[in-house]
């Protein structure tokens, strides 16, 4: 583990913490979900408690170097203003005369936010000028961003070579809990895989292979997996690309004994949009005008027969399209599910964790991660750039 914010004499010093503020909004610009911002509270009420002086900064959006007026941080100000109880500075640009006049005037306690780091194009590029402006803002720095800490860019990286730099506490639990599927899980342990692309999932995939006693697969991954294994799967989407990939993998894990389970069943429509007629088929059935749309309920009570007796899960990928209701039983049979099992449950990135929010049981599940792309990283290689770069332990 890295050093974290307890191991820092933050009294009096202006703090950098860098966040993952990159948040759902609707049309009119209102956050739609702020699990994000609220995960970064500890950190912050923490360095305030302790007299730091906070100034937050984080990405919002893929501007691509310029100022996109939609992608301000505003909203985000607006929320954690509410959130903290305690008004917060924010400032229009995050490097520059305006922000250093504000760090600069900051007192203990006082919260200062800066605006979208990826208006700059230097933000991406891991530009070290840039880095260095960023760390002269601030006498240390923290890395709570978690779900940005797979990408090596001035904020997360860069900014690192200036100061002291160090763990937030949302990126602490992170890391424990996703990092310590990769270390110690309890056993049996099953990872269960489901969204759409093979391509996405493959190198977890195969890292995980090695490390539990059961792989699960549903979702549009099921699909090239079942092609693969030589059945028709209609009009649903294939990678073609990648069935070699998917034949190793399933060779692997015959080689290794450990069972790879694709659906027995499936849910299939002529068409993925709300309204259309649906059937279940066998898997060695699917119609050839027809495409897979989500687990049928043999597949459901077969996978629930399988994780009975693990003591840890993890989960990535829905089992479905479950965006549209009527494709979504799977999806919410298994989150249900995983909230009643008693196991250690971690759900890892992006769709898996809006569904688990949509349905409000994200307290009934051991983690729910704020990582997209870093979740499946990081169980993909071990490490994640933004995490390397912290300080160690003396
Ligand atoms: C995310 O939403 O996964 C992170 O904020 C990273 O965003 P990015 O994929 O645009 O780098």
């Amino acid at each position: 583990m890295k050093k974290t914010i307890r191991d820092l004499d933050v009294a009096g010093k202006r703090v950098f913490v860098r966040a993952d503020f990159n948040v759902p909004v609707d049309k009119s610009g209102v956050i739609t979900d702020d699990t994000r911002i609220q995960a970064v509270l500890p950190t912050v009420r923490n360095l305030r408690e302790r007299g730091a002086r906070v100034i937050l900064a984080s990405h919002f959006g893929r501007p691509k170097g310029k100022v996109v007026e939609d992608m301000r941080l505003q909203p985000v100000a607006d929320r954690l203003s509410e959130l903290l109880g305690a008004s917060i500075k924010y400032v229009s640009d995050c490097i520059g005369e305006e922000p250093e006049g504000a760090a600069a005037a900051l007192q203990d306690g006082d919260v200062l936010l800066l605006e979208n780091l990826r208006f700059h194009p230097e933000e991406e590029n891991n530009d070290s000028a840039f880095s260095k402006q960023l760390a002269s803002l601030a006498d240390m720095y923290v890395n709570d961003a978690f779900g940005t800490a797979h990408r090596a860019h001035a904020s997360t990286e860069g900014i690192t070579h200036h100061l002291p730099s160090v763990a937030g506490l949302l990126m602490e639990k992170e890391l424990n809990s996703l990092g310590g599927l990769l270390v110690s899980p309890k056993h049996p342990f099953a990872c269960v895989f489901g969204g759409a692309k093979v391509s996405d999932k493959i190198g977890i995939i195969r890292n995980m292979l090695q490390r539990v006693d059961l792989v699960l697969v549903g979702g549009g991954l099921a699909a090239t997996f079942l092609k693969a294994r030589g059945l028709d799967i209609g009009q649903s989407l294939v990678e073609d690309g990648m069935i070699d990939e998917c034949r190793t993998i399933m060779r692997e894990s015959d080689g290794s004994r450990i069972p790879l389970l694709l659906p027995i069943d499936l849910l299939v429509a002529k068409e993925a949009k709300a309204g259309t007629r649906t059937r279940v088929v066998q898997v060695t059935g699917v119609p050839a005008d027809c495409m897979i749309v989500d687990i049928g309920p043999k597949t459901i009570e077969y996978f629930f027969e399988k994780l009975e007796f693990c003591r840890t899960v993890l989960w990535n990928g829905p089992m479905g399209i479950y965006e549209v209701p009527q494709f979504s039983l799977g999806t919410r049979c298994l989150i249900n599910y995983l909230a009643g099992l008693d196991a250690a449950s971690v759900i890892g990135g992006g769709s898996s964790v809006d569904a688990v929010q949509e349905m409000g049981v994200g307290e009934l599940v051991t983690h729910v991660s704020t990582g997209g792309g870093a979740t499946l990283e990081l169980l993909e290689k071990g490490t994640l750039p933004g995490v390397e770069a912290l300080d160690n332990p003396d």
